[in-house]
């Protein structure tokens, strides 16, 4: 019989694991998965140092506000920690309920389904609808998310360029115009900051017949009017036939949402395996999403606060000449070109007390190796000049 040892060198995952360069790689140069010891709004202490937190997603700011942790609280208190189980099988929950509503009447949409990911929303959002024989036409920037419920879609794919209806409609002139299609895009690309031409690429799409799935988690709370999103923003939101996104951005809390018509959020209650299989969102979850959605609409002066902060962080980085792929948003890229620069970039930051994260090469396209930023509603004058010393000590750097 063979030792231990030995059965365990003959599995090639095993050898795979532990060769990855990728792995070997990022445990060197350790630029992610760092971990903090406390938090508290845009600070964090990473290893007795308090630094500026520049990338986290919370834009509006409410992730600390008393109304929004107080509703966590109740939550947990009411309902206990967790449903421990899917809710076909388990049963909703009152709160599961009410947040879908909220939800829909916010996003000015008939139905909504919650689940415990953004991702799984997102990926669910077209593994649902799409079918081997249908085809799908992405966005070549869209997030992960997207591309894996494409996958599992088993429909077949064609990218355009990022952004452009031209190249939509070039694609769709190519297919069978019998075949059914469906459009993957992003309202606010959350690496580039861009803001998709919805209105463009709406026209196309209706001309061919395709059915219409945006992810706009970095929309919401961002865009449209008390930041009802993308669609809103540009008035289209009827023509959006499914808006997918995260609860994890403005909405301050973790889990993800599907929004539609009734028949289309009902069809994919019967076919989302995503959802159907996965726990429920949690109690706590659910009650702090239901109290930003609130608080986002009660009380402007965040978002207000936030776009004023915006522009403050981009004469800084304006003024140091520093390239950032024409954000249009909060999400604020600072583009390096090679992941060697990149990297230092990142790590003079770190060294001046800001917290980053670096973006490279597959994850962006060649080339636009970068340093990813996002600003909050929370981000205060003194934040803003920690932030102007490093990034004017980190271009000097470079
Ligand atoms: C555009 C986009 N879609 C979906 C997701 C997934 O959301 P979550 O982090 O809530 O799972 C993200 C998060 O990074 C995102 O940026």
């Amino acid at each position: 019989m063979k030792s231990f040892f030995a059965r365990k060198s003959q599995k090639p995952i095993l050898e795979r694991c532990r060769k990855d360069q990728a792995s070997l790689m990022r445990q060197k140069y350790a630029p992610w998965y760092h971990s903090m010891d406390s938090q508290h709004k845009t600070r964090v202490e990473m290893n007795g140092k308090e630094m500026v937190m520049l990338t986290s997603n919370d834009y509006i700011g409410l992730t600390f506000h008393p109304k929004v942790i107080e509703a966590g609280k109740k939550a947990l208190d009411e309902w206990g920690s967790s449903t421990t189980g899917a809710r076909p099988a388990n049963g909703s929950r009152r709160y599961h309920i009410e947040l879908e509503e909220a939800l829909a009447a916010f996003l000015n949409k008939e139905a909504c389904q919650v689940s415990s990911a953004g991702y799984i929303s997102c990926s669910t959002g077209i593994a649902s609808f799409a079918q081997r024989g249908d085809v799908v036409l992405a966005d070549k920037n869209l997030h992960s998310s997207l591309w894996d419920g494409i996958r599992l879609s088993h429909a077949s794919m064609e990218r355009f360029s990022h952004n452009n209806a031209g190249s939509l409609r070039t694609e769709l002139e190519l297919l069978d115009p019998d075949v059914a299609k469906l459009l993957a895009i992003e309202g606010v690309f959350s690496m580039e900051g861009h803001i998709s031409p919805l209105p463009e690429l709406l026209d196309v799409a209706d001309e061919f017949g395709c059915f219409v799935v945006m992810d706009d988690a970095h929309g919401i709370g961002v865009l449209g009017e008390e930041g009802r999103g993308t669609a809103n923003h540009f008035g289209v939101e009827d023509r959006i036939d499914l808006l997918v996104g995260s609860l994890s951005k403005s909405l301050s809390s973790t889990g993800g949402f599907v929004a539609g018509d009734k028949d289309t959020i009902e069809y994919l209650r019967t076919h989302s395996k995503q959802t159907i299989f996965s726990a429920a969102i949690s109690p706590s979850q659910a009650a702090c999403a239901k109290m930003a959605l609130q608080v986002m609409q009660d009380e402007p002066e965040h978002r207000e606060r936030l776009w004023a902060n915006v522009e403050k962080y981009k004469k800084i980085l304006l003024e140091l000449n520093l390239d950032t792929w024409g954000s249009e948003t909060p999400a604020i890229p600072v583009v390096l070109g090679s992941k060697e620069r990149a990297y230092i970039f990142w790590q003079n930051l770190l060294k001046k007390g800001v917290f980053t994260v670096m973006s490279i090469a597959p994850g962006v396209p060649p080339g636009k190796d970068l340093i990813r930023t996002a600003i909050s509603a929370s981000h205060t004058d003194k934040d803003f000049e920690i932030i102007a010393e490093a990034f004017a000590y980190a271009a000097k750097k470079l």
